[in-house]
């Protein structure tokens, strides 16, 4: 039974309950540390990756900048199977997009490189970004210490390409930008072939809808 009150009394009261229960939400919301996604605390755990970060023309960097996936969950400490498994920003297919954010231009050359079609084609043998550049530890090309600077260039096509020309293979240019350099003919011949492809399938999608479509209507007319 609801003892009467007058209507000011009521309001007043409700609208009293209404300012604690939002003070304290306030304070709790206060209370809890917001959580911290500083390269500093990310190193509070993952030590080993200082020592390469700071050498690396991305220094300066967030963490976050390669690693934009990381939740305030695996803050409070991450093991794995207890979080949702989280989308690698960071597996062989993912790595080019990943860094390619920032490097648009050589994201594009290497997707029309043979390495970049053999990813695109579902290889993960084949090289990616880090497997020439590195990951924690890129270094500026005219360091004689970077993966891709000309000294050690061939050291690094070796590691899978062992015993073929090196010279040769080592002048090949990665990133060069068929539309814009020589080849342009070959940069058009492929957006040719890659849309001849796209042109023959819907072609061929459409010329079956249409048959499906008559001998249905055919199907029809002979049951009645
Ligand atoms: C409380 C400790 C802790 C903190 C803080 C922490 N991590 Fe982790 N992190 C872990 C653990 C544990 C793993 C799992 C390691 C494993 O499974 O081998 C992990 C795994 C990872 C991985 C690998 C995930 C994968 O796809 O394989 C990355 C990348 C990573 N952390 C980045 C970060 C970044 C960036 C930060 C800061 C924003 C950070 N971590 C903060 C504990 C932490
Ligand atoms: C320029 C991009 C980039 C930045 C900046 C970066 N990472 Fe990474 N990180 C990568 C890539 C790429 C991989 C995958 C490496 C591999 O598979 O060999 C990786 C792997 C990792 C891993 C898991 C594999 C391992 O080496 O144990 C951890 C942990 C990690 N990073 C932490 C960090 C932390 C902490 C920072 C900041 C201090 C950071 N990363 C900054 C690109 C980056
Ligand atoms: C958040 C943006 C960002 C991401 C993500 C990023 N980079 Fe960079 N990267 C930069 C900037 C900015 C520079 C410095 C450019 C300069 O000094 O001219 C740089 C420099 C470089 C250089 C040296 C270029 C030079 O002129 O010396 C290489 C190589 C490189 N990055 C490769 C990578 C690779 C590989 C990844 C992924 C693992 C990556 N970057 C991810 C922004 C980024
Ligand atoms: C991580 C391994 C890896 C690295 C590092 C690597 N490649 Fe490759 N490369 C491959 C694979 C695998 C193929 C076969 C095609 C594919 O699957 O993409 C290939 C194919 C090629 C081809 C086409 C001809 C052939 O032999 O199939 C050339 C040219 C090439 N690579 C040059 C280079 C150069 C130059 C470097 C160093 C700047 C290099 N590769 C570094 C794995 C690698
Ligand atoms: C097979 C090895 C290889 C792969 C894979 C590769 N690169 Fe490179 N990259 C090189 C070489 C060699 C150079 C220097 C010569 C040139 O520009 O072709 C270079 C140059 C660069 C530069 C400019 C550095 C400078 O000094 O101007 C950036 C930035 C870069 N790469 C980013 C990337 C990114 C991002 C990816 C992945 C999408 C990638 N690379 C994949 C070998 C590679």
């Amino acid at each position: 039974m609801i003892p009467s009150m007058p209507l000011s009394k009521l309001l007043a009261l409700s609208f009293s309950i209404i300012l604690i229960v939002l003070a304290s939400a306030s304070l709790a919301v206060a209370g809890a540390e917001p959580p911290d996604f500083s390269n500093q605390n990310c190193l509070s755990c993952h030590a080993e990756v200082g020592q390469f970060t700071s050498a690396s023309v991305h220094s300066d960097f967030s963490c976050l900048a390669c690693h934009p996936n990381i939740s305030s969950e695996h803050l409070l400490g991450y093991r794995e199977g207890r979080e949702k498994p989280m989308v690698s920003l960071i597996s062989p297919q993912n790595v080019p997009e990943t860094c390619g954010a920032c490097h648009a231009e050589e994201l594009e050359s290497y997707n029309e490189s043979v390495h970049g079609r053999g990813l695109l084609l579902g290889s993960i043998e084949t090289a990616n970004c880090i497997d020439c550049h590195g990951s924690h530890n890129v270094l500026e090309r005219s360091d004689p210490q970077a993966t891709y600077s000309a000294i050690r260039l061939p050291q690094t096509c070796a590691k899978c390409h062992e015993g073929e020309a090196q010279d040769n293979f080592i002048k090949g240019v990665e990133h060069g930008s068929l539309a814009a350099g020589t080849g342009l003919a070959e940069h058009n011949t492929l957006k040719f072939f890659v849309w001849l492809t796209i042109l023959t399938v819907a072609g061929m999608i459409v010329h079956m809808e249409i048959e499906l479509y008559h001998l249905l209507k055919q199907a029809r007319s002979r049951k009645n």
